[in-house]
């Protein structure tokens, strides 16, 4: 395996029903995960991008939230059909989708 551009982090937490914090996969990141995935097949991107599931990455109350390195931005409230979007802009061409980055209160 190559090492990859950029990697890719899409939460899967899973928590029980009523938790105060809620969880990306009540939120449907599971779907999230497997656009990603489908779009990594779809462009063949093996060789530059690495997708993998996570749990918590902090900030809940704006997931689904996925989390791009090197860059290291975070991605909040991404659904299956932004995934085409964050392929093409971030992944392959090195911009950021700043209509879903998280906002910086994200992190107070
Ligand atoms: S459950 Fe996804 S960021 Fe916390």
């Amino acid at each position: 395996m190559s090492k990859p551009q950029r990697h890719v982090f899409v939460c899967t937490q899973n928590r029980p029903p009523n938790h105060p914090r809620g969880s990306c996969a009540a939120k449907n990141s599971s779907a999230v995960l497997q656009a990603f995935w489908g779009e990594l097949q779809k462009r063949n991107a093996y060789e530059t991008v690495a997708i993998t599931y996570s749990g918590c990455l902090g900030p809940c109350d704006g997931g689904p939230n996925v989390l791009v390195y090197p860059e290291g931005v975070l991605y909040s409230g991404v659904s299956p059909a932004d995934v085409p979007e964050i392929f093409t802009s971030h992944l392959e061409g090195g911009v950021v989708v700043e209509r879903l980055v998280a906002p910086e209160a994200a992190w107070s």
